[in-house]
């Protein structure tokens, strides 16, 4: 039993002088062992789920919402995330881990799953992810501005360039609509 507890002290003063003398590679070009990604993973959804559980998800499937996400995902998440007919950018191949191209993913039609979703969308963008390059954009949006981000991002699925811009497009025409009733210049 001492010899046993010896012997896991000794390899635990192994490693910590492995890693103080810089034997771990922390370049973002340096990609992580597959075992070291599934532990990422499984913590850092186990730590969503709990933290998600008892999200209420407004509705998010109407026009004034989504024109609301688009506005704001086209000003905030491009560089990262990209868009529609948009190639990668110099900050976006830089990632590690990579950011997801939300446009590229299939569609989903299952409702609780799209649910489900919209939880776990919810709370990364309000709250960012620890050593990814994700922000926390609840330091400085209201939850209302970013349930309609989710929303946006949940509609981009499989969207075309021109559907994508369509978006955009009308998107500014509202922000000019209120700038005209809401100011005198
Ligand atoms: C500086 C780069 C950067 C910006 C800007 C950024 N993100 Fe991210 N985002 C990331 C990275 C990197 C990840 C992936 C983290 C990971 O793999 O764990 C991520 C993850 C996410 C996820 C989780 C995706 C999933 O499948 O689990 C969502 C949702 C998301 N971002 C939405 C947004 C939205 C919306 C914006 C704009 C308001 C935004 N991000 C802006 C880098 C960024």
């Amino acid at each position: 039993m001492i010899k046993l507890f010896s012997l896991l002290v000794a390899s635990l003063i192994l490693v910590i002088i492995a890693l103080g003398s810089g034997a771990y590679n922390m370049a973002a070009t340096e990609k992580h062992w597959g075992i070291t990604e599934k532990i990422i993973e499984w913590v850092r959804e186990s730590s969503i789920e709990a933290r998600t559980k008892d999200l209420q998800v407004p509705q998010l499937d109407n026009a004034e919402i989504l024109l609301k996400g688009a506005e704001h995902y086209h000003a905030m998440c491009t560089a990262c995330h990209l868009a529609p007919g948009m190639s990668p950018t110099e900050l976006s191949t830089g990632l590690y881990p990579q950011a997801p191209v939300f446009h590229q993913r299939e569609a989903i039609n299952d409702q609780a799953e799209k649910q489900h979703l919209a939880k776990k969308y919810f709370w990364v963008i309000k709250n960012g992810l620890k050593m990814t390059a994700m922000p926390a954009w609840g330091l400085s949006h209201d939850d209302h501005s970013i349930w309609a981000t989710t929303a946006f991002v949940l509609k981009m699925r499989k969207m075309t360039q021109e559907e994508y811009e369509n978006f955009i497009h009308s998107a500014e025409d509202q922000e000019h609509h209120h700038d005209h009733n809401g100011h005198s210049h």
